[in-house]
């Protein structure tokens, strides 16, 4: 098959890890047969540098043009001024905005070489196989903002929390579509104890399950209990679907159930085929520019972008499987490995390459 994917490297350990996600679609590329061509843009803190916008329009057209994206990070402490009126993180919420792409799926996977090495008990975290559907393109994140004084040494900062009916029922029925691709079961995690907005999410929720997915065993949590729950028995979860914000910590929280954030994957998806996929951690300043960073996230992300934009399930497993024979053979980046033992970024990319076949 023919298909372009849009390239957004960004910032900080951004360029690193999306370097090695491109060699293992070139690999891909040429081992089954497709060609696959790229197109470069540039997103967060590096296009407010070069053209004082975090999202440039020429970046919008790239991404429109492609099959999918691929993006790395964005931010960084070279723009991270509380005032600053531009951000990075801005190009991330208006990239996924203006592509509709409102369910984010981050999957977690332990297996046992993960499990012996997480910071949590192996026993508990072995077989967790669960995954995240966050809702991505509503909720605190794009309600109205202000900050404004209302005395002279009084600031006053709002962020508002908006969900309708249509916006809950997309993400839930997506999240239900993939239970039945897995255990056919769905968590649904809220606050309906104090928010309104939870509230709705629980009724169309039950509704939309009730209506349409009468197989789907669903489930109501609230999201402080569910934080706990993903550390006490995360292997009972199957899939869980949430908003945007408890979506964004509680999927951190389950980096830990795998050991690091650096092998966490992201799809998402709109209404059509096309998808963006990323790494769920950022640009990790800590280590940017030193090649450790873990490419991990990023080449599982690229196994999702093959699965779900390009309908290319064979060579998806494949990319995942090698993923996980590097990871029992120890090939690890520092955040996973002894101390003094990590690999660098481009070690384990190649060790990932390797076992490609
Ligand atoms: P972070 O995810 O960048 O880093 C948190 C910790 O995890 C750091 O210690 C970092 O070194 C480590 N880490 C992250 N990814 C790693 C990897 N691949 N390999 C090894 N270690 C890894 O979160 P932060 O430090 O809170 O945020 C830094 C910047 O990134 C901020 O500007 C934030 O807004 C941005 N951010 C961007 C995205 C994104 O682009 N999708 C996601 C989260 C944070
Ligand atoms: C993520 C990040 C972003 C989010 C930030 C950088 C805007 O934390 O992708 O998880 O909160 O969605
Ligand atoms: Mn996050």
């Amino acid at each position: 098959m023919q298909a372009t994917i849009a390239l957004l490297p960004g910032d900080g350990i951004g360029p690193e890890v999306v370097a090695e996600g491109v060699e293992v679609l070139k690999a891909v590329g040429e081992r089954y047969g497709h060609s696959f061509s790229f197109s470069e843009g540039l997103i967060g803190g590096c296009a407010i540098d070069a053209h004082g916008t975090a999202l440039p329009e020429a970046t919008i057209e790239i991404c429109r043009a492609a099959d999918a994206v691929l993006l790395g990070a964005v931010g960084g402490p070279k723009w991270d001024d509380p005032k600053a009126k531009v951000r990075p993180e801005q190009g991330l919420l208006g990239i996924r905005k203006t592509l509709g792409l409102y369910a984010n799926l981050r999957p977690v996977t332990v297996t046992p070489a993960l499990a012996s090495r997480s910071p949590l008990r192996p026993d508990l975290v072995e077989g967790v196989d669960l995954l995240v559907v966050r809702e991505l393109t509503g909720g605190i994140y794009f309600g109205d903002k202000t900050c404004v004084y209302i005395r002279p040494d009084e600031e006053q900062a709002v962020d508002t929390c908006v969900y309708t009916t249509s916006e809950i029922e997309r993400v839930v029925r997506r999240a239900c579509e993939l239970a039945r691709t897995r255990r056919g079961k769905v968590t649904s995690v809220d606050k309906a104890n104090v928010l309104e907005t939870s509230r709705l999410w629980r009724r169309v929720a039950s509704r939309v399950v009730a209506e349409e997915f009468p197989d789907i065993q669903l489930e109501h949590i609230l999201v402080d209990a569910c934080a706990m729950h993903l550390l006490r028995r995360p292997a009972d979860f199957d899939v869980i679907v949430t908003e945007n914000m408890f979506g964004d910590i509680l999927t951190d929280e389950a980096s830990m159930l795998a050991g690091s954030l650096g092998l966490l994957p992201s799809a998402s998806l709109g209404a059509g085929k096309a998808g963006l996929y990323e790494p769920i951690h950022g640009s990790a300043p800590d280590i940017a520019g030193k090649g450790v960073a873990n490419p991990l996230a990023t080449i599982l992300s690229v196994a999702l972008l093959l699965r779900y934009s390009l309908g290319l399930d064979t060579e998806a497993e494949a990319v995942e499987k090698a993923v996980y024979a590097t990871i029992d053979a120890g090939i690890l980046t520092g955040d996973l490995a002894p101390a003094g033992q990590g690999r660098s970024t481009k070690e384990v990319g190649a060790a990932v390459l390797e076992r490609l076949g």
